[in-house]
């Protein structure tokens, strides 16, 4: 009767918040894609009297199946409630576990590959950002950079048939007008001219503390949420572990990125999510964001090289290089890369009474959000605004607004342009002072490789050939890729 009174008033206050909670938005690196809100109180809206004329994107893969790693989770806690030896029953929102099996039916094939949802989401950034900018007339074409795994290509295709629509041709590939420069993914040998340059950086991953952090935060929570759940839920010979209670967050997000399923987004409450999103955040945080104090050093030169092509202007090449980007300068990679930009550009890390990150006490102040920038398709863009006809919010002149999953980011210390950007050469003069902060690429990760040095300079947006010329990857005709089978 107890319980049941209990859980009567939960459903209640479950019901209330039901409308203002969503866990998919509190679910890391597990969500599909959402749009972050908008932060510091900074509008999304281009500033009135502005223009983008140049903008550059860091985008991660859209939703995939597991790694071979996640999916031996699933299948352990699928086989404890298919094998337990002894009856149980579950109830309430577990009561579906019964029943539950595990959303990958061809599991020879779909581990880490791109779900349909992961292909929606890349192919809706291409219509968005084709709408958005209105850069690429008909007849346009364009060359984008991925990594060169297949769910980072499979994202960077989808996004090019978005984006090009008309130039999308099926029956005769020949004629399409997209390319994907395929770059090698996670080898150390291209030190920082890559899409995956924490590789070429040795020191990084010593600077990874994430790992205990997380773990001594798993062990706070975890094994509250399986007690709370075998009490309430649970009858039988069977109990859920704190393991188990991490399977659970991560099919949340997981399920509905691979079918739609969203039943175990209703196991925790609210305050439980909470405490699942702060583990993720732990995770970046130490392991690839500004907690890591190699992180912002293997990006750097990346963020250097955006900020040049972002001070020259569209349609300029940078000496010596050979190519002109679009104005749109996409680039497709993973998770753990995206942090690295957060931290080189010296975002999300204030010291007001919240840094560094306790590994104790969720902090509802904290600024680092995984789900903000890691969800699925998450992305870091730099957009070059020119306001040419000022308005009561917005000065002549050229700026630079960095955004996170559609949402504004101040710059520390320099935000009085419209919309609280950065004047441009302000921008520039920022990020040059960025690398005595986070340290010069070949030293600082002692990246002792002989040709080390070269590729500490970034170079790759500007090369005709960068991919052809040092045998460093391949370029990918929009669909012919499709048609031999590149790119695996
Ligand atoms: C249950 O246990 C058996 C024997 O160990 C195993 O073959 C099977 O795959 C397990 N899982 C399910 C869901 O039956
Ligand atoms: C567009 O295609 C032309 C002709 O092949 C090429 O010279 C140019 O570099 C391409 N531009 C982009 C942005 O891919
Ligand atoms: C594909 O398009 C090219 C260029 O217009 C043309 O030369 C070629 O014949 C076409 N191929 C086919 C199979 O239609
Ligand atoms: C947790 O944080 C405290 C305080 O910073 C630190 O002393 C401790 O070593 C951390 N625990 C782990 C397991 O990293
Ligand atoms: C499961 O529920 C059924 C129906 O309420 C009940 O008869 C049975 O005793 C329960 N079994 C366990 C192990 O709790
Ligand atoms: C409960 O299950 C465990 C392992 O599945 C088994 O070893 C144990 O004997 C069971 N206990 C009872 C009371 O059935
Ligand atoms: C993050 O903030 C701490 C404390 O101020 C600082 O030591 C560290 O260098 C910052 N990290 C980055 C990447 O800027
Ligand atoms: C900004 O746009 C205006 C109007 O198109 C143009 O005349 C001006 O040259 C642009 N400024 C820069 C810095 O590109
Ligand atoms: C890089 O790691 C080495 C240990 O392999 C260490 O001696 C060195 O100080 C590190 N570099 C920096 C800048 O911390
Ligand atoms: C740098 O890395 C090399 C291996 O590549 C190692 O032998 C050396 O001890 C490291 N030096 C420092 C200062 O970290
Ligand atoms: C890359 O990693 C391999 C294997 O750890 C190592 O032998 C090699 O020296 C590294 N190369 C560079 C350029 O760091």
């Amino acid at each position: 009767m107890k319980t049941i009174l209990f859980s009567a008033v939960w459903l209640c206050a479950a019901a209330a918040l039901a409308s203002a909670f969503n866990p998919l938005h509190h679910s890391g690196p597990a969500a599909p894609y959402f749009d972050a809100p908008s932060q510091a109180g900074i509008p999304k809206e281009i500033p009135e009297g502005c223009v983008v004329d140049q903008a550059a994107y860091i985008v991660r893969h859209g939703a995939r199946y597991p790694e071979p790693g996640s999916y031996t989770g699933w299948i352990s806690l699928y086989n404890n409630l298919q094998n337990s030896s002894t009856p149980y029953n579950v109830s309430g929102p577990l009561a579906f576990l019964k029943t539950w099996v595990p959303p990958v039916d061809d599991p020879a094939h779909m581990p880490l590959y791109l779900s349909g949802v992961g292909a929606l989401e890349s192919f809706q950034l291409g219509v968005l950002l084709r709408n958005k900018y209105k850069f690429t007339p008909g007849g346009g074409n364009l060359t984008v950079w991925s990594a060169g795994q297949e769910r980072v290509l499979a994202t960077a295709a989808n996004f090019l048939r978005g984006y090009l629509a008309q130039g999308s041709y099926v029956n005769n590939a020949t004629l399409n007008r997209g390319s994907i420069v395929s770059m090698p993914d996670s080898v150390n040998w291209t030190s920082a001219d890559s899409l995956t340059f924490t590789n070429g950086c040795p020191n990084y991953s010593k600077g990874d503390k994430s790992g205990p952090m997380k773990s001594a935060w798993s062990a706070l929570w975890q094994p509250r949420v399986a007690a709370r759940l075998n009490s309430l839920y649970v009858t039988g010979n069977l109990s859920f572990t704190g393991s188990d209670v991490s399977v659970m967050g991560d099919l949340c997000g997981f399920s509905a990125g691979v079918d739609g399923d969203t039943r175990f987004c209703d196991i925790f409450t609210p305050s439980e999510w909470l405490d699942y999103e702060y583990g993720n955040d732990l995770n970046y945080y130490y392991g690839s964001g500004p907690g890591n104090p190699f992180a912002g050093t293997s990006a750097w030169p990346l963020v250097k090289s955006i900020s040049d092509l972002l001070v020259a202007g569209p349609g300029k090449t940078l000496a010596p290089g050979t190519f002109t980007p679009s104005p749109l300068i996409m680039s497709f990679t993973h998770d753990n890369d995206l942090p690295p930009v957060i931290a080189a550009l010296g975002l999300w890390n204030s010291t007001v009474g919240v840094y560094p990150l306790s590994n104790s006490t969720r902090s509802p102040d904290r600024d680092f959000r995984s789900s903000y920038l890691v969800s699925f398709r998450g992305y870091v863009a730099l957009e070059r605004l020119n306001c040419s006809s000022p308005s009561a919010s917005s000065r002549k002149g050229t700026y630079v607004r960095v955004q996170a999953n559609s949402a504004p980011i101040p710059i520390p210390g320099c935000t009085s342009g419209p919309g609280s950007s950065c004047p441009l050469d302000e921008f520039s003069a920022y990020v040059q002072a960025r690398q005595a902060v986070v340290g010069e690429f070949v030293s600082t990760c002692n990246n002792t490789a002989a040709n080390a040095t070269q590729g500490a300079v970034v170079d790759f947006f500007m090369n005709e050939d960068w991919e052809g010329s040092m045998s460093r990857g391949q370029r990918i005709l929009l669909g012919v890729g499709d048609l031999v089978g590149l790119g695996s």
